[in-house]
């Protein structure tokens, strides 16, 4: 698939119409993304932000309600100035609508200038964003410079997936359609891309026999929270692994795109999803893990387990862990296994990826009976660096080698600030910049593959794995890397 670039004047003035405008994305990551970005002048200069509710408030109780109780204390304090807090508050409009009432959109239509660049933002549930392009277009309000951004998760499964993205592409072509997914936008994911194909050495190795395995791990330490109604239904597959940790896994292992731009980096990708093999039912029964958290401590608090939190349904059987053994069929990274490993209510926050790389055939140092290899230890979360484990003298006499860190501060390295996930993407968004969003083929491969491990798990009828809170996960999730003589990296700390 190729995708062809919508216009990309830069300055159209803006209008940023956000449906799900008073939900919990809006007042957590996007409107204090937006703030940051016209704080640093990365809004064009006329630009207006329509957000979408369904409670009857005026503008102004919009604002007093909503923007100063609920989505200013999501912004850095000291990010924060008085004056750009209020030029930014007179670029907002409330517009109040049922997204589902066709006549409402003359309330939206009313609102939007014409002759500008809309950018509709949805979000809200993936049900209704059918309904939603559907009403903006018969309203009128989608034309060549208008685009669309799409909240994961895309649908449930691949053919929701596909009834959403035919959906949708009536009304905006793939160039018009941005399928966010915020880990695209980290700087440390960003910088994944640099590392490998900015760096020479790491050409040649990158790839079998001299990588063993690759581990990656997205740890949480919260729990649902207030959530349960969206993550019951969801589950951690759904909203990690079929997207977050695919596309971590994609640039791990992609080839090197001809360029980068928007399709020769999502070309390289959708050949790895392409790629994943599937899994047959043995394989789900033997490499992959669910859990579901049971009451622990997390951080010295006492924390309740899955069922106990608010809304979620009696013996519900939605898993917070997943842990898998995934593989490639392609020539670089044939038998290389890929771990990938999520969950909430962990023991720390930590997203990194580890790269193991294989040990010496034979050793003429001795290293106190254990075969060392080398490791490149990226992280992402919650600090920033790089890390290659190396073998050295132990100091003193004799000859012993024992693994130290090459350690890479990133924060260190470079002061400047680093954008939020949201900001950086949306910036993208109205620069028209689709480097760092999904496109169609690329989810779908990614929910082709998932979806058998959906199918696996619901017909066992088995319930998820119990993992007591604050620790990093079922048993069984251990004994997946011991069976290949392995640890996962945090648990061999
Ligand atoms: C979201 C998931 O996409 O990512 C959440 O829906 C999860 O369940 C979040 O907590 C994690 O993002 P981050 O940026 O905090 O690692």
């Amino acid at each position: 698939m190729t995708t062809q670039h919508a216009s990309a004047t830069p300055d159209l003035p803006l209008d940023m119409i956000i449906f799900g405008g008073t939900g919990d994305l809006s007042f957590r990551k996007l409107l204090p993304a937006l703030y940051m970005a016209h704080l640093h002048c990365n809004l064009p200069t006329d630009t207006r932000i329509l957000t979408i509710g369904r409670k009857p408030w005026s503008r102004e109780e919009y604002i007093n309600e909503f923007m100063e109780l609920k989505a200013k204390p999501f912004i850095e304090k000291k990010a924060f100035d008085a004056a750009a807090w209020d030029k930014f508050m007179a670029l907002f409009e409330y517009v109040r609508m049922d997204v589902d009432s066709i006549e409402d959109y003359t309330r939206l239509s009313e609102a939007s200038r014409p002759g500008v660049r809309r950018v509709f933002y949805l979000a809200t549930s993936p049900d209704l964003f059918t309904n939603i392009c559907d009403n903006l277009s018969a309203a009128g309000l989608v034309d060549e410079h208008s685009r669309v951004v799409l909240e994961k998760p895309l649908g449930h499964d691949l053919a929701s997936a596909q009834e959403i993205n035919t959906a949708v592409g009536k009304h905006f072509s793939e160039a018009q359609i941005y399928r966010i997914d915020h880990y695209l936008g980290k700087e440390t994911v960003q910088n994944l891309m640099v590392l490998r194909f900015g760096n020479p050495i790491f050409g040649p190795l990158w790839q079998a026999p001299y990588i063993k395995r690759v581990q990656i791990t997205v740890a949480e330490t919260v729990g649902v929270g207030s959530r349960a109604g969206f993550y019951d239904k969801t589950g951690a597959l759904r909203d990690m692994v079929q997207n977050h940790l695919l596309q971590l896994l994609c640039i791990v292992a992609m080839e090197p795109p001809v360029s980068l731009d928007p399709d020769a980096v999502r070309d390289e990708k959708l050949k790895v999803l392409r790629s994943l093999r599937p899994m047959t039912p043995e394989d789900i029964a033997r490499d992959t893990v669910r859990g579901q958290y049971t009451a622990g401590a997390v951080d010295g608090e006492a924390v309740k387990g899955y069922l106990e939190e608010e809304n979620v349904p009696a013996g519900s059987r939605a898993e917070t862990f997943v842990a898998l053994r995934a593989h490639i069929n392609n020539w670089r990274w044939a038998n290389v296994p890929f771990f990938l490993r999520t969950g909430k209510r962990m023991q720390k926050k930590v997203s990194e990826i580890v790269i193991e790389f294989s040990e010496l055939p034979f050793s003429i140092i001795p290293s106190g009976g254990r075969n060392y290899g080398n490791r490149l230890v990226i992280q992402l979360q919650p600090e920033e660096s790089i890390q290659l484990q190396m073998l050295a003298k132990e100091p003193g006499s004799g000859m012993h080698m024992l693994p130290v860190n090459l350690n890479l501060d990133l924060q260190q390295a470079f002061t400047e600030r680093r954008a939020e996930a949201y900001e950086r993407l949306l910036i993208d968004v109205i620069r028209g910049r689709l480097t760092h969003f999904m496109r169609r083929d690329e989810l779908e491969a990614a929910w082709a593959w998932a979806e058998p491990i959906l199918a696996g798990w619901s017909k066992s009828g088995e319930r998820p794995r119990g993992y007591t809170a604050g620790t990093f996960g079922p048993a069984a999730s251990t004994a997946l890397m011991a069976r290949e003589n392995a640890v996962w990296a945090e648990e061999s700390q």
